[in-house]
């Protein structure tokens, strides 16, 4: 018999506290009730990042309150509810933490099933909350804690093409943006500065495009734009507004480079195994230069390029609530005795990301 389920899901690895329900018929399209998301922002503003133990206690203070809100927001309580899902990893492990109890503690006391949820499987399977995309697709994750190709194959069936070896790409956009002067986060402000800037006049590495694969790397990039910067300050005592500005496009236009052509490898590394499209997700797909490239990508393949609106491939708990339904429809259920993992590579199979930036694990 199809059956309707509504979920609860909750949000907390890294620094938004986010709570959501979404509700699906078996076959319909999937809804979303509710999404409210907590940011964090301001009480990382001092520290240019963000600090474990500050996200940790604000997770702790927020994470009834939100539930509460998209409650409220839903028109539901916890009585119309069939599960309550959770980010059980990977992240920074004390806000895991606080969403894991947070989750039993509401499951225990309205006697509701728990689902745990990977973090980059609520990214991954965001296309087919708001596109309905089949399996398998491919998918491009780019965030301030994340850079990995995935192809997806069912709700818990990854297999990673690639990832960043070093530093995320939006984690290079906001040490970018601190290089310069710039205000966090970083992404939107070396976007605004790029805009009137020459990308030609320095020429910046386009790290691993000498090695096969769809590896990636940030790390060097960074240093040479530093580098740059340095130079300019030696010999001018400081920076012109112009030299931001040409810095800031250089920079955008190395990532761009990297990114358009290990997209292209990866496509073509699926070989017979066509994706249904190409997807992204992750504050960095909102890069207006970088998107367009990735949109021409997918066209040169004949595939559709997806990408949920910016408010669902940001960090949120609706994806977290529609992983958990997909895992729950599909029979899959946790104990009490489900643990926060700081690390949980979604395709076990390849070989660990070394990665572990400013915002935690990168699988
Ligand atoms: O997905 P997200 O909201 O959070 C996680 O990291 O999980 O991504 C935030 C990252 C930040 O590093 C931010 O600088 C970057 O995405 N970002 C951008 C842009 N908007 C946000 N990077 C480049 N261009 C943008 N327009
Ligand atoms: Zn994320």
């Amino acid at each position: 018999m199809a059956r309707t389920l509504t979920l609860l899901g909750l949000e907390s690895s890294c620094d938004e506290t986010a709570a959501a329900v979404v509700r699906q018929a078996e076959g319909a399209a999937p809804e979303i009730l509710a999404s409210v998301v907590e940011g964090q922002a301001q009480l990382h503003a001092a520290f240019g990042g963000v600090v474990p133990e500050i996200a940790a206690r604000a997770h702790a203070e927020k994470l009834d309150l939100c539930v509460e809100a998209a409650l409220a927001e839903a028109a539901l309580d916890l009585s119309d509810l069939d599960a309550i899902a959770v980010t059980a990893g990977p992240g920074l492990i004390g806000g895991v933490l606080a969403g894991v109890m947070c989750a039993k503690g509401i499951a225990a006391g309205a006697g509701l099933p728990l689902v745990g949820v990977n973090h980059l499987a609520g990214h991954a399977l965001t296309p087919r909350l708001t596109d309905g995309l089949a399996f398998p697709y491919l998918m491009l994750l780019v965030s301030g804690g994340h850079a990995q190709f995935l192809m997806v194959r069912g709700a818990e069936r990854f297999a990673r093409l690639g990832g960043t070896i070093d530093d995320a790409p939006g984690e290079a956009f906001d040490k970018t943006a601190k290089l310069l002067g710039l205000t966090q986060p970083g992404g939107p402000a070396v976007e605004a500065a790029a805009a009137t800037g020459d990308a030609a006049r320095f020429a910046f590495p386009r790290p691993l495009l000498d090695r096969p694969g769809c590896d990636l790397s940030f790390s060097g990039l960074k240093t040479a734009l530093m580098r740059a910067r340095d130079e300019l300050v030696a010999a001018q005592g400081g920076l012109h507004e112009q030299d931001r500005r040409d810095l800031c496009a250089g920079f955008q236009a190395a990532v761009a480079d990297v990114l358009t052509e290990k997209t292209r490898r990866a496509l073509a590394a699926t070989g017979d195994d066509r994706p249904t499209a190409f997807a992204v997700a992750g504050g960095v797909a909102a890069n207006a230069t970088i998107r367009a490239r990735l949109e021409a990508v997918a066209a040169d393949h004949g595939l559709p390029f997806v990408a949920p609106p910016l408010s669902l491939c940001t960090d949120n708990a609706a994806m977290i609530a529609w992983a958990g339904l997909e895992r729950f429809r599909a029979g899959q259920r946790d104990g009490f005795d489900l643990t926060a993992r700081p690390r949980w590579p979604l395709d076990t199979a390849a070989p660990a990301l070394v990665g572990s930036g400013r915002k935690g694990a990168k699988a």
